[in-house]
């Protein structure tokens, strides 16, 4: 208690009366009286990390015996739940009932994720990052809704070469999903078409996310979502090749070094464009190595999309693995303009909003 008070200069309750004094930050909630009622109406915000399953349990069937629960019953603005606990746990159909309902009370949860959990044992369980969850509160201070919806594809894809072996690449997927979180809280409704990646997606209304393996499957979700969308957002790494002839059983080294042929994939992005109407918005993005905005306009005009953002990949501080990025937006306007190196999430924001809101056209069905 004294290192947390200490720490964040605000006074921690742990009772339900409180009689210590000592303290009590000017401006902050109050440190007598019915904390139940008073911290409930002064709070913006409840964040319950890390979440247990015996607290859900609690929570979802609107316990009040200690100051959390009493708090969370009297309080009117949004919940967020962090669940951290054993896998076999997680997965109980106890725990996934309580989840559920308190889904439907409209609390919101953000994570398990796979991993390491504290018990040792491996699998979805694992609380997700502290910048993970930070992202969360603020994502709860979302803008009303805009009537647009995005479609983002985002993360790496795979190419099998046999049952245990695949191709792909070092896309992380941090760039997608902040573009995830910064398109929520401008207002739209998301469709996260998602690569083999461990990046924090938002677990909040107004997203779905589709999890694909092969940059075919990502394709056909993209297209099949695009029709009814406002803005495509082409952020994953997309194998350009795909192994043609897959083997059905492990390969064994006896065997001689595997001949492995390729095909081509689909451009997404192209494919996209192509189907684009005019009040359709079409950003790609574009990871280099060299020549960065040379080839950036390059593939604007061979994509036709309406706009690219590049990065320089071959910086150590920006691009792929790293929470940083910078780079230039492009668009077919001609308008040109270069971020300095930025936390992912804050680049995303600014990406976002330069998206113009063109009439939409999500009143079709979906
Ligand atoms: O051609 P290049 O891969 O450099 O272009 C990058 C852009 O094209 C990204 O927006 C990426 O998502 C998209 N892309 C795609 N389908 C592919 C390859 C790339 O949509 N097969």
């Amino acid at each position: 208690k004294t290192t947390l008070e200490t720490l964040s200069g605000a006074p921690v309750l742990t009772g339900f009366w409180n009689t210590q004094k000592s303290s009590q930050a000017e401006g902050t909630q109050p440190a007598f009286g019915t904390h139940h009622i008073d911290t409930a109406r002064w709070a913006d915000l409840i964040l319950v990390a890390p979440a247990t399953a015996h607290f859900i349990a609690k929570a979802a069937n609107g316990f009040a015996d200690d100051l959390l629960t009493t708090e969370i019953l009297a309080f009117q603005g949004p919940v967020l739940i962090v669940p951290a606990m054993n896998p076999a746990m997680y997965s109980h159909p106890a725990v996934q009932e309580n989840i559920k309902r308190l889904l439907k009370y409209g609390t919101r949860f953000l994570g398990p994720t796979s991993g390491k959990t504290a018990c040792g044992e491996e699998g979805l369980g694992r609380m997700i990052e502290p910048e993970a969850i930070l992202e969360l509160v603020a994502s709860s201070f979302f803008k009303r809704p805009n009537g647009r919806k995005v479609v983002i594809t985002l993360g790496p894809t795979r190419s099998s070469m046999d049952p245990v072996r695949y191709i792909s690449n070092r896309s992380s997927g941090l760039m997608g999903a902040s573009l995830c979180w910064a398109a929520l809280q401008a207002g739209y409704r998301v469709k996260a078409i998602c690569g083999p990646s461990q990046a924090p997606l938002p677990m909040v209304e107004g997203i779905e996310i589709v999890r694909v393996q092969t940059a075919r499957e990502m394709a056909e979700a993209t297209l099949e979502a695009w029709p009814t969308a406002d803005v495509y957002i082409g952020a994953a790494a997309v194998l350009d090749w795909e192994i043609k002839n897959p083997s059905l059983e492990k390969l064994k080294k006896e065997q001689g070094m595997p001949l492995i042929e390729f095909e081509k994939n689909p451009d997404i992005l192209s494919l996209v464009s192509q189907s684009k109407r005019s009040n359709q918005f079409v950003l790609g993005f574009a990871a280099e190595t060299e020549n960065a905005l040379p080839n950036a306009k390059l593939k604007l005009n061979q994509k036709k999309c309406d706009a690219i953002f590049v990065n320089d990949v071959s910086k150590s501080t920006s691009g792929f693995e790293s929470n940083f990025n910078s780079g230039w937006w492009l668009d077919s306007k001609e308008e040109i303009v270069s971020y300095n190196v930025l936390p992912k999430t804050e680049l995303a924001r600014n990406i976002i909003s330069k998206i113009p809101l063109l009439e939409s056209g999500s009143h079709l069905p979906n």
